[in-house]
């Protein structure tokens, strides 16, 4: 495996979800796999995952629940490595598992155990791991020699396998976009995605006033919109609606809530307005919404009357105000908060069936090193399954 002794077939930089996967795929085929992990320990962003138990799939795997430059990449390796492969998998470990809602599947125990699980497989199939290993230069002959803090590893193919830029101190670093870019493969530049999201003054005195508080919301940013719970935070606005949004939001970009999805609240005020209603705007609102919000919103833009003497014009701006909330976000919480890193290596260079990049054979790029960013959920652990499957079984 070190220079002048025999070659591995494969040497996989970084040790995580992607890279244990593709390793363990490749070994089982009877491969020599050696995997290269700078960090102490494999996995650990698997084990600080879905509050440590790890939501490792998700059961609506499709292909638009991810962004990518060249949108129709992930269908071939997700069409052949599906959630249920990966269920079947944890049940030979006996792992149990259950669904918490919109399809997604969690560890009952703990994200642990999905860690064991990928390392019995590794030692199954004979994958040899390296961990506290210091990667340095990679250059190319007919085989790839890859100089450590551990010494020259050759191997004819190499796996970039070391993630995004997200949660720095846990030790991600740039290493696949730069090998990438050394061998003319285009980057797409990272960028935080999943990721709370920061306002100017004016929005900001607002939202900090409402800190702590979650309710549910349809948030959008272009065409693009998911309804679950938006949090309001000292800092902005976080929660799952907003950190799904986050991944489509650019700067400039405006952030639209609608804080009663589904419903009419012009209609809800005509109603009452009709009956004669006494009640003053944050009492009227705190029907429809919690009372901390409806104070707000009536303090800002409900007349000082009450709701009968209101004229149509007052319920509609109120009502558009709760509807069409737009934000003006100046920006994100960064890699430090970030769950996922969207852009990496641009998938148009890649083969979208075996991972391996069109013009460098051997060289092949997994997981979040791509650009591939799926949505919260599990899909960006299943994306890292199914393409370190999609390369293990292709090296
Ligand atoms: P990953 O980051 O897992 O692994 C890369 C590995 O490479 C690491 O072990 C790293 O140390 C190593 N490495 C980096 N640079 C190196 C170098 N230069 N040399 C050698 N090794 C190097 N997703 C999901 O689907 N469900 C969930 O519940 C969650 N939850 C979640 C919580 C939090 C807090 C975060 C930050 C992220 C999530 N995610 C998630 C996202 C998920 O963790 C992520 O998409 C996958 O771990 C990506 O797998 P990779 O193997 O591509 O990278």
């Amino acid at each position: 495996m070190q220079a002048g002794r025999a070659t591995p077939d494969v040497i996989i930089v970084g040790g995580g979800a992607a890279g244990l996967m593709a390793a363990l795929t490749a070994g089982r085929r009877g491969l020599d796999v050696l995997v290269l992990e700078h960090g102490p320990e494999v996995g650990r962003k698997i084990l600080i995952s879905g509050g440590g138990r790890c939501n490792f799939t998700n059961t609506d795997m499709r292909a638009e629940c991810f962004y990518s430059a060249n949108r129709h990449f992930v269908k071939s390796a997700l069409s052949r490595y599906r959630p249920e492969h990966f269920i079947q998998m944890m049940a030979r470990h006996q792992i149990p598992w259950h669904e918490k809602k919109l399809g997604q599947l969690f560890c009952d125990h703990s994200a642990r155990d999905i860690v064991h699980m990928l390392l019995a497989e590794c030692r199954a199939a004979g994958v040899r791991i390296m961990t506290d290993v210091r990667v340095g230069a990679v250059t190319r002959s007919d085989v790839f020699n890859v100089q450590t803090s551990a010494g020259v590893f050759v191997a004819r193919a190499l796996v970039l396998a070391t993630g995004g830029l997200s949660i720095p101190k846990l030790g991600a670093s740039g290493f696949s976009y730069d090998v990438a870019r050394q061998f003319g493969l285009p980057v797409i530049t990272p960028e935080p995605a999943l990721v709370p999201l920061v306002f100017g003054q004016a929005d900001e005195a607002w939202v900090k006033t409402l800190a702590g508080l979650s309710v549910p919301a349809r948030v959008s940013c272009g065409k693009v919109a998911f309804e679950e719970s938006v949090l309001f935070t000292h800092r902005g606005l976080s929660g799952p609606a907003l950190l799904q949004i986050s991944s489509s939001w650019r700067a400039g970009l405006a952030v639209m809530l609608d804080l009663l999805p589904g419903q009419d609240l012009a209609e809800h005020l005509g109603r009452l307005k009709k009956s004669g209603s006494k009640a003053r705007g944050a009492g009227a609102l705190a029907r429809w919404l919690p009372q901390r919000l409806a104070q707000s919103l009536a303090e800002l833009y409900a007349p000082q009357r009450v709701l009968a003497e209101w004229a149509d014009r007052d319920i509609r701006a109120m009502a558009a105000q709760v509807h069409h909330m737009a934000l003006h976000p100046t920006g994100t919480e960064g890699f430090a908060k970030a769950e996922v890193t969207r852009g990496g290596v641009d998938t148009r260079a890649l083969s979208s069936r075996t991972m391996e990049a069109r013009d460098v054979p051997g060289l092949y790029v997994v997981g979040e090193a791509a650009d591939v960013t799926g949505w919260l959920g599990g899909y960006n652990f299943h994306w890292a399954w199914a393409s370190g499957f999609a390369a293990g079984e292709s090296i």
